[in-house]
């Protein structure tokens, strides 16, 4: 039984690290002309009213990407780039449209979505034949079924909601599993810190696996003993070399603009060597 709905959280702090390292990933594979496929194996409805009751029940989009003077984050141009548009039509896009909207002729999306509420709605805005694949499938039975791409490169995010315990561990394997099939695959795994040491334990399980190249970016905006979700993160196999540093260069500020008490909370770690 599903329940959570992304409505109630689209453009907060944690959707502006997520959204920000994705298109950056998105920028650095479109460097090269060869194509790649995005996966994203938990899309949500894909675009997302800043005046809907949910929007306006909990506040998070003021709390997050709104809270940040943009004109002194040139860093995160490609995010704003991609969400002002919509910003003054009072919405905000979700991960499969900010990356739908990019793909160029050959790229391909592939979209999972399980929640019955979502499903029609992620079709709305994200559905287009020859290029993106709406599936009403579990994402991480249809990343390990899409992979490995042929002829391409890939591009994955696995963004779940962490409804259930086991996910946390569960994620790992998924990404494991994922790396085995394709190792050359950029893949980035969103995390909510709500309990420092599940984060902990995944990452010493993550250590521990076959996985090569795999680094970890956290943003926080409150301690992690207060209830709820002080900082978010993301962790990335085979990150474009670049991202480290430009990461590096703007987190202490980026977390101090999203704050709840002025203090800055941060890490970027190499989990994994090359
Ligand atoms: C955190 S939201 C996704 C937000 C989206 N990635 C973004 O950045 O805009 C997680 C979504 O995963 C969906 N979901 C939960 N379990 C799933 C599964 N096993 N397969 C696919 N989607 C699932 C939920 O219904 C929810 O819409």
């Amino acid at each position: 039984m599903l329940s959570y709905l992304h409505s109630f959280h689209a453009g907060n702090h944690a959707d502006v690290i997520k959204h920000w390292l994705l298109l950056e990933c998105v920028h650095y594979l479109q460097l090269k002309p060869a194509p790649f496929h995005y996966i994203d194996t938990h899309t949500g409805a894909g675009l997302y009213s800043t005046r809907s009751f949910e929007a306006k029940k909990t506040g998070e989009i003021e709390q997050g990407v709104l809270k940040i003077p943009q004109q002194d984050f040139p860093e995160l141009e490609v995010l704003w780039d991609a969400i002002n548009d919509d910003l003054k039509q009072n919405h905000y896009p979700g991960s499969p449209l900010l990356v739908k909207r990019l793909l160029r002729e050959d790229d391909k999306a592939w979209l999972y979505e399980m929640h019955p509420k979502v499903i029609g709605t992620l079709k709305d805005n994200c559905e287009q034949r020859r290029q993106s694949y709406v599936k009403q499938e579990d994402g991480f039975q249809g990343l390990l079924s899409v992979l490995p791409v042929k002829n391409a490169r890939a591009l994955v995010l696995m963004d779940p909601s962490y409804e259930i315990k086991t996910d946390y561990q569960h994620v790992v394997d998924v990404l494991s599993n994922a790396y085995q099939k394709m190792p050359q695959a950029v893949m980035l795994l969103w995390y909510p810190v709500v309990n420092r040491e599940t984060i902990d334990d995944m990452e010493r399980r993550i250590r521990r696996s076959p996985m090569k190249n795999v680094q970890l970016f956290e943003l926080g905006v409150a301690d992690d003993v207060q209830k709820g979700m002080g900082s978010s993160g993301m962790i990335i196999v085979n990150p474009p070399w670049t991202l480290a540093e430009k990461f590096k260069k703007t987190a202490e500020k980026l977390s101090l603009a999203l704050s709840e008490d002025g203090k800055s909370r941060w890490r970027f770690e190499q989990l994994v060597a090359e």
